[in-house]
């Protein structure tokens, strides 16, 4: 692949690949002296376009841990802000030449548009509410080390599912990889024709978490719910918020995930999200890394191979 856009282009020997290749940066980034050289010479830029805590934070330390050359855009002080366009500042940046280009955008599928018009690898850092692939992969990693596998579980994600491009990115990786998906939420926050993604959709806790190996709790994402109805956040924590009580109908051994960033109080009791037996939210947090040094190792040795092939070719 010369680019990560979507999980929706990765085969389960491909998720698998960058798995392994994550663990292997999990054991690096334990130890005192974190680096590697893998991407020396390299350019890296990260373009964030949305808010971003994790997935920014993250990227930068995989670059830097890596060896690349890593350069965070401030986009709210760039000349985005004076007109400039998605294309036009994307294509200012590739006349710099780097490698690879990070890029978070509030519109579905404007990072696979850019892609088409750069040289470099892009890799998609969630684009709207359509794709959020690094984060599918260190989800799939947590679930894997916490499990021992990644195939036959039985995972709930539950909340706002419409308006999330993790659901749909996990939705696809863990179908791909032969797991029972449930999705548990409201009907209103529920997007349209879901079924046909092969998941069972439930509107009540109780029925959707019996018998889970893993609850997968989502933030109600009102900054793309356009004016649409909004729920009270009380009566959402009533019926959909993840507390003791209704984690009890899961198996006993069921881990909870969040991706942040969390609203504690609203689809997660704060102290569950605390509990070190069930939750596993500072792991993804600490996965995040691992994978997203897997993901552009892998992406920099295809660059390195085009460029080889490239060199034959013109002798
Ligand atoms: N999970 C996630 O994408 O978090 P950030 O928005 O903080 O990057």
């Amino acid at each position: 692949h010369r680019h990560l856009l979507g999980i929706e282009h990765l085969s389960p020997d491909d998720i698998v690949t960058v798995l392994d290749l994550a663990e292997r940066y999990v054991t690096l980034n334990r130890q005192p002296a974190k680096h590697s050289d893998v991407l020396a010479g390299l350019t890296q830029i990260n373009m964030f376009f949305e808010n971003s805590t994790r997935t920014q934070a993250s990227f930068e330390l995989a670059g830097m841990r890596l060896g690349a050359d890593v350069m965070s855009m401030a986009m709210q002080a760039s000349s985005v802000k004076k007109g400039e366009t998605l294309i036009d500042t994307a294509l200012t940046l590739n006349a710099m030449r780097p490698d690879l280009l990070v890029v978070r955008h509030p519109q579905s599928g404007a990072v696979d548009l850019l892609a088409q018009k750069v040289n470099c690898a892009v890799l998609n850092a969630g684009d709207g509410r359509h794709e959020h692939p690094t984060q599918a992969l260190l989800d799939a990693l947590t679930i894997r080390r916490a499990k021992g596998r990644l195939h036959r579980l039985s995972v709930a994600i539950c909340g706002d599912i419409a308006h999330s491009r993790v659901a749909r990115s996990n939705i696809l990786l863990l179908g791909k990889m032969e797991n029972r998906i449930r999705l548990i939420g409201p009907p209103t926050l529920m997007p349209a024709g879901i079924g046909e993604f092969g998941v069972e959709v439930f509107e009540n806790m109780a029925e959707g978490l019996a018998g889970v190996d893993v609850v997968m709790m989502l933030r109600l994402q009102k900054e793309r719910m356009d004016g649409g109805f909004i729920p009270s956040e009380r009566e959402y924590y009533h019926r959909y918020g993840l507390d003791a009580e209704k984690l009890a109908l899961a198996k006993p051994d069921a881990i909870v995930m969040h991706p942040g960033p969390m609203n504690r109080g609203v689809e997660i009791d704060g102290t569950l999200a605390d509990d070190i037996n069930r939750s596993v939210i500072k792991d993804q947090v600490e996965m995040g890394v691992a994978v997203r040094m897997a993901a552009m190792e892998l992406l920099a040795r295809n660059l390195r191979a085009g460029a080889r092939a490239e060199a034959e070719a013109g002798q």
